[in-house]
Order: structure tokens, then C-alpha cells, then sequence
């Protein structure tokens, strides 16, 4: 429900949209601020990234982006049309937090609709599937957009990730608690209310348990929710056509018994009736019994998204994207979306608060250790990059993602003969082990590493050179190792992280809709889709002595 009120403001005369309740979780459930049940009744909106090959993308995952949330007259255009669904939150899968969201938040939290917000980016704006690590680097990338999205009234969820956990590849489960941790931590400290949620590829059972209960444990054993995300997001695909109401058994009993909240982050197959999806799900998804283990779910998807030969668009632009065009598929959620009403069981006052108990074991199914790496220390990584002997020379522009995980492969390589090891900038989820400069960016791991080749060498400068890539600090007076202890006092540290040099101020949500004016909209080519793992950063494996150690 919105209200409206008229302000007066000096000369002006403003209109002004109360604030959207705010959205908090008790216990399993989500509830709106006078304490009724609230369930995400929703749509993905994001265009679809475009493919680049390339050294950078080995599994060809969208390399590129368009912030939808900054295309002022692409909202406008669709906010009609999002209206007409009768959806009350949006999913958007990459933001750029140098751009200004104003215009587009408002008038979405002007039609009630919520926002749940991915942090991460296509590449490497993603904790990696293979070679994951939580670094400065990811850090800020999230803290610099929840600044600037935090003030609006209708954020509900930051998401930590869509997908980076696969049935082949659990290892990066430590890095994402970690990174739920910190990123809890941080909203708190900026009386943001907002709720921390993963998106999670659906799979065997045995993955799905795995993965839910790891992502809600609590590895200290003290029952602490802290290390917890909030909302755990279910890519969900099973409903075919118009399935039986039984198709849910299997995922409502695993559920039953969850202790967060849990929706289905997608929804939506195509295979049974390619571009006039019937939608039935709707009915059986937002009522009992579905309803006392799940909250809602998020339709696939607004915009063009083709995975798997299958088109999941619902609304196509027009060639100068200043109409759209919507089809049969849209007109049925449409209509599924119309009659749904929320139930209002369990009350507020009689939801039963979270327990969050011990992390489940590793096994075939998971491959996460529930010994979590430190919080990324900003300051740390800055001091120890100070004071190295031998930097990498960050190209001037371009993309140099490559060439880091190319030149770390050279340096681990040849440490060894030196008798030095990539251990300090190494990280393993699985034996929960995180080498001291792990929670470095990747270019402050390779200068390390380039510094600790150069100082085995007895400095000599043919051993700080790489290709041209490297270059020799003049005023060297430490080796790497004292740079470490003179800089990072206590190398396993969680605390509460702040924000990054350049970020813009934090704002928690004030009780007013941000009304702005709103930055210039851009059109363009758009990534997060469907099934898409953002970030697979071009990575290389480093053999060290039997014991192997990834970095990027
Ligand atoms: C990704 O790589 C680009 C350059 O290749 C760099 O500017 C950017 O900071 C990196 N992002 C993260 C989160 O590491
Ligand atoms: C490496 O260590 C071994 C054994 O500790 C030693 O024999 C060898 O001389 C060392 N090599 C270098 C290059 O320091
Ligand atoms: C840096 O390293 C890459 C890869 O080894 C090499 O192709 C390039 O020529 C080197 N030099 C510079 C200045 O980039
Ligand atoms: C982070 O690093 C800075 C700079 O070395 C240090 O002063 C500070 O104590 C560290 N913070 C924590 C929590 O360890
Ligand atoms: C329309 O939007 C798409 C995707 O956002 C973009 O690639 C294209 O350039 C835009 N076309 C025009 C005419 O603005
Ligand atoms: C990480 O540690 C596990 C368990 O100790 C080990 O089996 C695995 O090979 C290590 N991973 C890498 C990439 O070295």
C-alpha cells in the first residue's frame, strides 16, 4: 500500500511518496512493518549481457552489463507494464554504483515495488566458482553499491551471489558465508535494514540440503546467526506446463524445516510450452502448503533471455526502445499474478525465531570447510602494498584481468626454485585454509608474490622484471614478510568492514523515497541472466609441493 501526501518546500511544490514498509525477517517468515506476511510476488528485470570471448571468459558467461535501475527512460517505459503484472519486487543482477539510480527507484517504490539487488558484477565482480577468494577487491565492489542503493525505502535484499556454488564445485561455500558475514555486518553498522540473500542453481537434493543448510549454519557452535544469510534464493525450474500441484513435494519437505527465509530467487520453465507458460505454478507457489515453507518467487524474465534454446522474455523493445511489446507468456503471469492473495499465517508475534545450529559435514555433497577466511582488511592490503620490493605496473587501461592470473601462474611457478611458495596468497575452502594475503585484491597478491621472488633473489633486478611487467621500489627497505607483520596485526580478524576510499556515503533507508533527479539513462547491452554464474576471473592453478593453492 503507498500513501501520498503534498509538501511544500520553500517555493516548490513536491510531490512526495510516503516510504514502503520496510521488509524484515522473523524466524523462516517476512514480514511487512505492521506485521503481515509479506511474499515476493516478483519478476527478473535485466537485459541480458552480451558474450565476449576471450582469455578472461573461458566458460563464455555475459562479459558485459547495463544498469537497467539507471535507465531512467527504460523504467518509465516499463513501469506500465510492471504494473499490469501486479509484481511487488524486481530482481536486477548487476548495478553500476558510479551512475545515479534516483529517478528509477523512485518511481518503483512509487508503484510498490521492491527491490532485491545482486552486488555482484559479470567476470570478475564475482566470488569464482573454482578459484574463489574474498578479497578487498569484492569488498568494496559490494560496500560502493549498497552505498548508493542503501537510502532508497525499497531495497529488500542484497544478494552475495546467483549460482557460484555448483554441484561439481562447493568450495567457494566459505567465501560466500564470509562474504554474508561482512556484508551483514556492514548494513548493520549503517542502520540498514536490508535483508543479505544468495541465488542458488537448483540440483540433486543432496546439493540443494548441502548447500541451504551451509549457507544458515553457524560454525562457531554457539547458535549465532551472524556467519547466516537471511534469504535463500532457489533458481527453480521443476514446474513444467501445467504440473501437477505435487511437483513442489520434493522441495517442500527438504524445506520444511529451514530455518531462514526461502523463495524461489527464478521460476519458470520453458520445456513444456516454449512462449505461452501457462504459469499455474502461481496458484500452488503462493498457497498452503507451499506457503508455510516458501515466500514467493521471482518470475523469469521481463526482458529477452534465451538460455538452453529457450526464450524467457516476456516484453520485446522496439528497435529505438521507446515501446515494448509484451506476449502471450506475460498476459498468463499477468493473470496468474491477479489472484493471488497472501496468507497471513503465521502472525509476527507467534513466528518462531531462527535457530542457527552446527554447519553441516563435508562430503560428496559439500566441499566447504566451516573454518570461514578473515574480513578483507582494505587499510592492511594498502600498507602491505606499500612497503613491497617488486609491484606489478597496473596497466593504464584495459582489462588486465587475464594478465594477473597470467603472470601469478609465472611467479608460482618459479618461487619453487627459490624455495619460496604462493602459500601466503593461496586460499582453499575445502581444508579451510587461507594464506595471510588472501584477502588481498588480485594485483596486491601478485605484487606479494613478484616481491617475494625478487627479495629469494637477493634483489637482484633481472628478478623484478617479468616481461616489462614488473617494477623495482626504490625506497625498498623490508621484505615482504615484515611488511605482513608490520601491517596486518591480527591476519584472521573479523570485524566490522567500512567503506572503501571513494565510495559515496552511506545512507540507511531514511523513511522518505529518494526523489531525485535522476542521472542520464543509457541504453545499451546488459549481463546477469538466468543460470548465468557471473565472475569467472581467468584463473591458474598453482602445484606447490603436493599442497595446491589457488589466488584469483
Ligand atoms: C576487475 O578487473 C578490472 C580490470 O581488469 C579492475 O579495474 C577491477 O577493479 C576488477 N574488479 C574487481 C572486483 O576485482
Ligand atoms: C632450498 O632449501 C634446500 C633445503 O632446505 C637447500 O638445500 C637449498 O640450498 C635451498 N635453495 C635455495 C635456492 O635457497
Ligand atoms: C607482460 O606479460 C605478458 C604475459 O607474459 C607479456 O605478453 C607482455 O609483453 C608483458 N609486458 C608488458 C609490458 O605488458
Ligand atoms: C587493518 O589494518 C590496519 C592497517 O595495518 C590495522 O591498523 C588494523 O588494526 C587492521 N584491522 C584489524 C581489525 O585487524
Ligand atoms: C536499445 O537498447 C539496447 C539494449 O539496452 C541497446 O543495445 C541499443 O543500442 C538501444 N538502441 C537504441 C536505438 O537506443
Ligand atoms: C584443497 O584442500 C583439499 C583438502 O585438503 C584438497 O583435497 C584439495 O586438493 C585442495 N585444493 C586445491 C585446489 O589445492
Amino acid at each position: 500500500m503507498k500513501f501520498y501526501s503534498i509538501l511544500a518546500l520553500g517555493a516548490a511544490l513536491m510531490t512526495s511518496v510516503a516510504a514502503l514498509p520496510k521488509i524484515t525477517r522473523t524466524g523462516r517468515y517476512l514480514y511487512s512493518a505492521d506485521g503481515t506476511r509479506f511474499f515476493v510476488k516478483g519478476i527478473a528485470y535485466q537485459q541480458q549481457g552480451l558474450i565476449v570471448s576471450g582469455p578472461d571468459n573461458p566458460l563464455n558467461q555475459p562479459s558485459t552489463f547495463v544498469d537497467q535501475l539507471a535507465d531512467d527512460k527504460g523504467c518509465a517505459r516499463d513501469l506500465p507494464q510492471l504494473k499490469k503484472l501486479g509484481v511487488n519486487a524486481i530482481r536486477a543482477y548487476s548495478v553500476d554504483s558510479t551512475l545515479n539510480h534516483d529517478s528509477c527507484m523512485a518511481a518503483l517504490s512509487g508503484a510498490g515495488i521492491y527491490v532485491i539487488l545482486d552486488l555482484t558484477l559479470p567476470l570478475n565482480g564475482s566470488i569464482d566458482t573454482t578459484q574463489p577468494t574474498w578479497g578487498t577487491n569484492l569488498l568494496d565492489q559490494y560496500i560502493k553499491t549498497i552505498n548508493v542503493f542503501s537510502k532508497y525505502d525499497n531495497i529488500l535484499a542484497f544478494n552475495v551471489g546467483n549460482e557460484v556454488l555448483t554441484a561439481d564445485a562447493t568450495n567457494a561455500a566459505p567465501f560466500l558465508k564470509a562474504a554474508a558475514r561482512d556484508i551483514k555486518a556492514y548494513l548493520t553498522s549503517i542502520s540498514s535494514s536490508a535483508l543479505v540473500g544468495y541465488a542458488d542453481i537448483d540440483g540433486a537434493s543432496s546439493f540443494r540440503d548441502a548447500v541451504s543448510a551451509y549457507l544458515s549454519c553457524d560454525p562457531s557452535g554457539a547458535g549465532k546467526g551472524d556467519t547466516s544469510i537471511d534469504l535463500f534464493g532457489l533458481n527453480n525450474y521443476e514446474w513444467c506446463g501445467d504440473a501437477a500441484t505435487t511437483t513442489y513435494d520434493g522441495i517442500n519437505k527438504e524445506f520444511a524445516n529451514y530455518n531462514v527465509a526461502a523463495y524461489f530467487s527464478e521460476f519458470g520453465s520453458e520445456n513444456c510450452s516454449p512462449g505461452v507458460r501457462p504459469w499455474t505454478e502461481v496458484g500452488t507457489l503462493f498457497a498452503s502448503p507451499m506457503t508455510d515453507v516458501w515466500s514467493g518467487g521471482l518470475a523469469f524474465s521481463y526482458f529477452p533471455a534465451s538460455s538452453a534454446g529457450h526464450e524467457f522474455g516476456m516484453a520485446t523493445l522496439s528497435s529505438d526502445n521507446s515501446s515494448v511489446t509484451t506476449n502471450t507468456d506475460f498476459d498468463n503471469l499477468a493473470s496468474q499474478y491477479a489472484k493471488v492473495s497472501f496468507v497471513t499465517t503465521p502472525a509476527q508475534a507467534s513466528a518462531a525465531q531462527s535457530t542457527f545450529g552446527a554447519c553441516p559435514a563435508e562430503g560428496a555433497s559439500l566441499a566447504a570447510s566451516a573454518a570461514l577466511p578473515p574480513t578483507p582488511n582494505d587499510s592492511a592490503c594498502a600498507c602491505v602494498a606499500s612497503k613491497l620490493g617488486c609491484s606489478f605496473k597496473v596497466p593504464a587501461n584495459g582489462d588486465f584481468t587475464a594478465l594477473v592470473g597470467t603472470l601469478t601462474g609465472q611467479v608460482c611457478g618459479l618461487l619453487p626454485n627459490v624455495n619460496g611458495s604462493c602459500a601466503d596468497i593461496g586460499a582453499n575452502g575445502t581444508a579451510g585454509v587461507y594464506g595471510i594475503m588472501a584477502q588481498c585484491d588480485p594485483v596486491t597478491r601478485l605484487s606479494y608474490a613478484f616481491s617475494q621472488f625478487y627479495e629469494l633473489s637477493a634483489r637482484v633486478d633481472t628478478s623484478c622484471d617479468f616481461s616489462g611487467n614488473a617494477t623495482i621500489n626504490p625506497s625498498l627497505v623490508t621484505a615482504p614478510s615484515a611488511a605482513v607483520s608490520q601491517c596486518l596485526p591480527s591476519p584472521s580478524a573479523v570485524f566490522t568492514p567500512t567503506a572503501p576510499a571513494g565510495a559515496s556515503s552511506a545512507a540507511g533507508a531514511s523513511g522518505t523515497s529518494a526523489a531525485g533527479t535522476g542521472g542520464g539513462g543509457t541504453g545499451g547491452k546488459t549481463g546477469g541472466a538466468m543460470s548465468v554464474r557471473v565472475g569467472l576471473a581467468a584463473a591458474v592453478v598453482c602445484v606447490l609441493g603436493g599442497m595446491g593453492l589457488v589466488w584469483m
